[in-house]
């Protein structure tokens, strides 16, 4: 892919691109030329998906390791970095929901949300910025959610992680900007993944999201393909601290 948007000889880090957003997004930024690294917990998931990338003619390896092991996504990013001689990009996708009315949701839920959410995420960035500042090139992508901007209930734990990433994101971005290195979100609205399946398969929530999306339906995983090749590349050079919202207008809608 020529142009502002090609990615040729960059090596990014997508976490929890086993399936849905984070597959989407490592295929897209596959695409543009970047030898992408897959992460999720299961080596044997990960190893059909490097396949399948593969068989497409991409550049794919993969890094097992769960994202809230603090020691394991150290180590693993370190040697990402060791043995590509770099880390360009990472996409900070990893992430779950816990659902419960705010008097049941206990502190064992609360905490596992933002470790995962939230500071599996610092902890990433923090180790992904040594390989870019010493190269004077990075490009941090969090993956937050239009929960970050607006709520709904039972999600106590997901609003406050993902909002706190949209702040964690302002704050990477303003210490990094010197260091060439970009820090950016991206807020889903609501897309067919593993995780929302459940959501889409309730009649009235389904009709809930078409109703309230102006455009009419939920979005396809391959539709954050392009918001986030953007961001890692030198098309978004002047683009840091900056959330983009990828909703099909919802929270623009009143
Ligand atoms: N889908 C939506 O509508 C939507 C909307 C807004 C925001 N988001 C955000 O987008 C991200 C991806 O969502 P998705 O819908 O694609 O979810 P998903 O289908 O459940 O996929 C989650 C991915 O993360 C991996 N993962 C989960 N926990 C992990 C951990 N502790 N360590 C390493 N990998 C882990 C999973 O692989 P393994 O289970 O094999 O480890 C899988 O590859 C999440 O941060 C989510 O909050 C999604």
């Amino acid at each position: 892919m020529p142009g502002p948007f090609a990615l040729d000889g960059r090596v990014a880090l997508v976490s929890g691109s086993s399936r849905g957003l984070g597959l989407a997004m490592a295929r897209g930024l596959g695409r543009a030329g970047a030898h992408v690294v897959l992460n999720g917990r299961d080596p044997a998931t990960l190893g059909a998906r490097q396949r399948e990338l593969a068989a497409e003619g991409l550049s794919a390896s993969i890094a097992a390791f769960d994202v809230t092991d603090g020691p394991a996504a150290i180590a693993a990013v370190a040697a990402v970095a060791r043995h590509h001689g770099r880390l360009d990009i990472l996409i900070n996708n990893a992430g779950i929901p816990m659902r419960a009315p705010l008097t049941e949701y206990d502190d064992e839920r609360w905490r596992a949300v933002i470790d995962a959410n939230l500071t599996a995420c610092f902890r990433l960035a923090r180790e992904a910025a040594k390989p870019m500042v010493a190269r004077r090139w990075g490009r941090i992508v969090n993956i937050a959610s239009i929960m970050a901007l607006v709520a709904r209930p039972t999600v106590h734990g997901y609003v406050a992680a993902k909002g706190g990433l949209v702040a964690l994101t302002r704050s990477l971005a303003v210490e990094l900007a010197p260091h060439g290195v970009t820090c950016n979100a991206i807020a889903p609205g609501y897309f067919v993944t593993e995780l929302t399946q459940p959501l889409h398969d309730q009649p009235d929530f389904d009709a809930m999201v078409r109703a309230r999306t102006p455009m009419g339906r939920w979005g396809a995983a391959e539709e954050l393909a392009g918001p986030a090749v953007f961001l890692a590349s030198d098309a978004a050079s002047y683009v840091t601290g900056h959330t983009l919202t990828v909703d099909g207008g919802t929270v623009a809608a009143f």
